[in-house]
């Protein structure tokens, strides 16, 4: 294919080295003339591993030129890959002076050209960006729409400067984010034999994705460094310790606790991660990460509320009030924590949860209800149906089949529905659909 590709640092240059030498003719396109010359004379603007071999063997293919020519770059080729620099605003915020000053150009150019062109945003973009700044301005700019006059996509960048060129090689998987089958195919013909998933999805989705997977990053490392601070001040081995608990691919290293819904709660989580504070505490370690853990918690339950609350109804049906589905344990159960608060609000509550019922329960489960919720117990119901049919609101916090399908037969077009587990999408049930994240 004949490809652009603009801004030659770490992702551009990389790109445009393994594309060409993939058969592909490349045009480089940068505003740093210094950059320009390098490539021009076979050299590489970043120092990257292989990068030095591979594009002296390039350049030399003749299959690489570089210009400062947006215009001509586009004219010259069917897809462009853009890859400026995003870098942080003094606020924080993501500096997009070059993105946007970019895609003023390229619309102009977009004005002049008949074939419709496919734009790849490959730079790290705050979720909306492309839509909403972008496209507007490359619409106006063209006086083309997006999807007709040319093609908008995005599709994150996963490489890691250091291993950059085998990263482009085998990357995690590729996500495109599209609005237009278009772009997805042009992207398959480039991207598709690499070993790894192609996932379509939309564009905001692919902008959040790339953030999440940084994000993801960084919590990681700082789990393990904040772990090992602790450790430190134990006397126990940080390394082995973490080397075990990657060792569990089940419930550690895996999609385990992944899927967003309710607040976490019963007897182990709280209890130990409030533990694990008080003792490093008690050594002087801090674990900031950790202790917003349980604020991030509080602040899931406390949202919850507010979304009933929000809704003015008073008449309120809970469907499942362990933990978790399967279990009858009540202790630390955030949905209990959630029925108290409502009842002291002077909401009226009806309770289902096929695992607890009080005529059953017996040792702890028992005494914890009868001395910290009593007044909860009363309002246990053994009926599914019933609690929906006296509630205008249904708080779903059971995801099992049986609860699905007793909602599909029995919810009514008139009732909130507040689904904190994500067992159903918006339109499935009957009712007012009201997620806890969506
Ligand atoms: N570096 C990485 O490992 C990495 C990995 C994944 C994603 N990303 C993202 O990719 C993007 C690029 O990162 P990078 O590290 O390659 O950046 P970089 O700073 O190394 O390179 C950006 C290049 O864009 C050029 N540029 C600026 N304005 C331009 C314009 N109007 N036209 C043409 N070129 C222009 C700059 O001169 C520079 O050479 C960023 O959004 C970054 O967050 C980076």
């Amino acid at each position: 294919m004949d490809i652009s590709i603009f801004g030659l640092g770490y992702v551009g240059a990389v790109s445009l080295a393994c594309l060409a030498r993939d058969g592909h003719n490349v045009i480089g396109v940068d505003v740093e003339p210094a950059k320009l010359d390098l490539i021009r004379a076979g050299k590489t603007p970043v120092v990257e591993e292989g990068m030095v071999e591979l594009m002296t063997r390039v350049v030399a293919s003749g299959r690489v030129s570089v210009t400062d020519d947006v215009q001509k770059a586009i004219m010259e080729s069917e897809i462009s890959l853009v890859c400026v620099g995003t870098p942080s605003a003094p606020n924080g915020s993501q500096d997009q002076t070059a993105m946007q000053r970019l895609a003023h150009s390229m619309g102009k150019v977009m004005q002049r050209k008949a074939a419709p062109h496919i734009f790849v945003f490959r730079s790290t973009l705050v979720p909306g960006t492309v839509e909403d700044t972008l496209r507007p301005i490359m619409e106006r700019e063209s006086g083309k729409r997006d999807g007709t006059g040319f093609h908008l996509c995005f599709q994150p960048e996963f490489l890691r400067e250091g291993s950059s060129i085998r990263d482009f090689d085998k990357p995690p998987y590729t996500i495109i984010g599209a609005s237009s089958p278009v772009a997805v195919e042009s992207l398959r013909r480039l991207f598709g034999h690499l070993p790894c998933e192609l996932h379509a999805t939309s564009i905001r989705a692919a902008e959040m994705v790339k953030y999440c997977c940084n994000n993801f990053h960084a919590l990681k490392i700082t789990f393990a460094n904040e772990t090992a601070r602790l450790c430190e001040a134990l006397g126990v081995n940080c390394f082995e310790v973490m080397d075990l608990v990657c060792r569990d691919r089940q419930l550690n290293i895996s999609p385990a606790y992944l899927k967003p819904g309710f607040a976490y709660g019963g007897s182990c989580l709280p209890k130990d991660l409030r533990a694990t504070m008080y003792l490093a505490k008690t050594h002087d370690v801090d674990m900031p990460l950790l202790a917003g853990v349980q604020q991030s918690n509080r602040i899931h339950i406390e949202r919850a509320i507010a979304k009933v609350l929000d809704s003015g109804k008073r008449r309120i049906g809970v469907i499942g009030l362990a933990f978790k589905a399967g279990t009858d344990d009540l202790r630390e159960s955030p949905m209990v924590l959630m029925a108290e608060h409502l009842i002291g609000k002077g909401l009226q509550l009806r309770i289902y949860d096929p695992d607890v019922h009080l005529s059953s329960l017996i040792g702890a489960n028992r005494r914890y209800i009868e001395q910290h919720v009593p007044h909860i117990g009363a309002l246990v119901c053994r009926d599914l149906q019933t609690v929906i049919a006296e509630a205008e609101l249904l708080i779903v916090a059971l995801g099992d089949r049986d609860t699905l399908d007793g909602l599909r037969a029995h919810a009514r077009e008139d009732q909130v529905l507040v689904d904190l587990t994500g067992i159903s999408h918006p339109g499935e049930i009957r009712g007012n659909y009201v997620g806890l994240c969506w």
